[in-house]
């Protein structure tokens, strides 16, 4: 039986629908029933009537899938594929924030570990994040646990006080503004397309910032026919399918590695073994819920 036959025998007999993001390989994102970006994936995990969810993607999405859905199963392909940003922010540093400010927010990225989660009041994607900051009455904004994406917000929000934190994507980061230049030089025609984990000064050089799902949806209907993309480049695979007239270059970054771990093969052992069954402690799950629920609610 080969592995795709295998995938759909296992689906219908778990009762399983397939989500991924789109950093994960693409003959991965060509089985999968919902493809999106961290916020849709999210919203889309509340509405399925599936009772299995094997999420294509790294254990914040797991997790989070399950946070919001605790009857569900929710499985993942390969238990090791894990954000390292996600663990990038500190406790202590959460409560000293807390103890100096009054009126503070802790909006965390949703692109972190449940347990940060729990020291939250409300958690955002890239595509919310400033819509929900805008929408907070607090004055102060402690911003975990992506420093550039706070910095981006901030610069939207200027009527806010943020505090940032060190944590940051490596991935993102591996994008230089230099490159990105280089890149333009030799195609001075095409539009460059940046995820708001890169830094400021790659930021400062797009016609357009905005998450996976907002960077293919602007390619899509920009008039423009090519693009320089400065995010992980498993974006390809959709730009492509929506447009394969028009031209998607990349700027030499990195490919995140903890996407790429899930595979063909993986989805279809963790649906027949459902070995990889995500499992998180009641008051875990019930604390990180809130400022989950809260994101849904403000974006
Ligand atoms: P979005 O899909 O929300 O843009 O996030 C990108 C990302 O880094 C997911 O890990
Ligand atoms: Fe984490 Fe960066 Fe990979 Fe997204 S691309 S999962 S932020 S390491």
């Amino acid at each position: 039986m080969s592995t795709l036959d295998k995938i759909n025998q296992w689906k219908k007999e778990r009762d399983a629908v397939i989500l991924a993001h789109y950093y994960v390989d693409d003959e991965v994102q060509a089985i999968a029933d919902y493809v999106g970006d961290s916020f849709y994936l999210s919203k889309i995990a509340t509405m399925v009537k599936a009772k299995t969810i094997l999420f294509c993607g790294v254990s914040f999405m797991g997790e989070s899938a399950k946070i919001l859905n605790p009857d569900k199963t929710v499985v993942m392909p390969d238990m090791g594929a894990d954000c390292p940003m996600a663990h990038m922010a500190d406790i202590d540093k959460i409560n000293q924030a807390r103890e100096e400010y009054e009126d503070l927010a802790v909006v965390c990225y949703i692109n972190s570990t449940a347990q940060l989660k729990t020291y939250s009041d409300v958690c955002v994607t890239s595509s919310n994040a400033l819509k929900i900051v805008k929408a907070l009455p607090n004055q102060h904004i402690y911003f975990i646990p992506d420093e550039n994406l706070g910095r981006y917000i901030a610069s939207q929000a200027p009527e806010k006080h943020f505090i940032f934190n060190d944590g940051y994507c490596h991935v993102h980061t591996s994008i230089t503004a230099k490159n990105v230049q280089i890149v333009k030089d030799i195609h001075p025609r095409a539009e460059i397309l940046v995820h708001p984990e890169c830094t400021m000064d790659v930021i400062a050089m797009a016609d357009y910032v905005g998450s996976t799902s907002g960077i293919i949806t602007y390619a899509a209907e920009s008039k423009c026919k090519e693009f320089i993309v400065c995010t992980e480049m498993g974006v390809r695979y959709e730009l492509e399918l929506k447009k394969p007239k028009k031209r998607f270059y990349d700027v030499g970054q990195k490919k995140c590695s903890d996407m790429k771990r899930i595979t063909l093969d993986n989805v279809a052992d963790a649906l027949e073994q459902m070995s990889n069954v995500v499992e998180l402690e009641e008051e875990l799950l019930e604390k990180a819920r809130k400022p989950l629920e809260r994101m849904l609610e403000l974006g």
